[in-house]
């Protein structure tokens, strides 16, 4: 159980100030377990809280975990440069509350991504030591062959590496894509791994990480959702 001031629980999930959210109560914009409300004051039972602003509804969550279905032409960066960020995809409330990506994926690079604001999940996410396979489905400009699956599943030597890095798991797909499963995320490791096994990426989507799959969630490019426990489950699972 935790209670907190209306006030204060709105300004927890993204909604601006403690002085703007006493101002979206005072205003009559708020309601709380379907009744609505006029003091900032008042204190409330946070636990699965369902409330809304302006009408549109929201559950009080701790933290947040998302999926997004990235689309191309978007960085993953704080501060994008040349195409908008992902995090532009989001609503505000979830931007304000300080929803960041898990990792990077490359501008032209879509599928699944996770984003969340709760650091000690971001940091074990990204961590080196965790090995969960993050699986890609790579279109080739040369045609794939049985040399370079090989070539991928036996280790490629890339520039800056001290030692050659191997696909878990790799086979061909179509005559130009293959599918590509990695337990390391270094920068552009796909690309580069296929450049150093004598191919090239034109296309690369990440379809899922551990067990979470991105068709399962059903989202179009550019949609995002919350994870729940079981999906958060199946991203440890193999
Ligand atoms: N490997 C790449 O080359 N790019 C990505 O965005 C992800 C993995």
């Amino acid at each position: 159980m935790s209670h907190l001031r209306v006030d204060r629980m709105l300004q927890s999930q993204g909604f601006g100030t403690r002085r703007h959210c006493q101002q979206l109560v005072a205003g009559g914009h708020v309601r709380v377990a379907g009744e609505p409300i006029d003091d900032p004051a008042a204190v409330i039972e946070t636990a699965g809280l369902a409330f809304t602003v302006f009408d549109e509804a929201w559950i009080h969550r701790e933290h947040v975990y998302l999926a997004l279905n990235k689309p191309p032409r978007y960085e993953c960066s704080r501060r994008p440069s040349h195409h908008p960020g992902v995090l532009s995809l989001l609503p505000e409330p979830l931007r304000q509350r300080g929803v960041q990506p898990v990792g990077r994926l490359d501008h032209d690079t879509t599928g699944l991504l996770l984003l969340s604001d709760d650091g000690t999940f971001i940091h074990a996410q990204s961590s080196p030591k965790r090995r969960v396979g993050k699986l890609y489905v790579a279109d080739t400009a040369e045609a794939v062959t049985p040399e370079l699956v090989a070539a991928l599943l036996g280790g490629v030597q890339l520039h800056d590496e001290p030692a050659p890095l191997a696909a878990v798991h790799c086979e061909q797909l179509d005559a130009c894509r293959i599918a590509i499963e990695l337990e390391q995320g270094k920068y552009h490791q796909v690309k580069r791994m296929l450049a150093a096994a004598g191919n090239h990426c034109v296309a690369l989507r990440r379809v899922a990480i551990g067990g979470l799959r991105l068709e399962a969630l059903a989202l179009a490019e550019g949609q995002w959702c919350y994870l729940g426990e079981a999906e958060l489950a199946q991203l440890a699972a193999g």
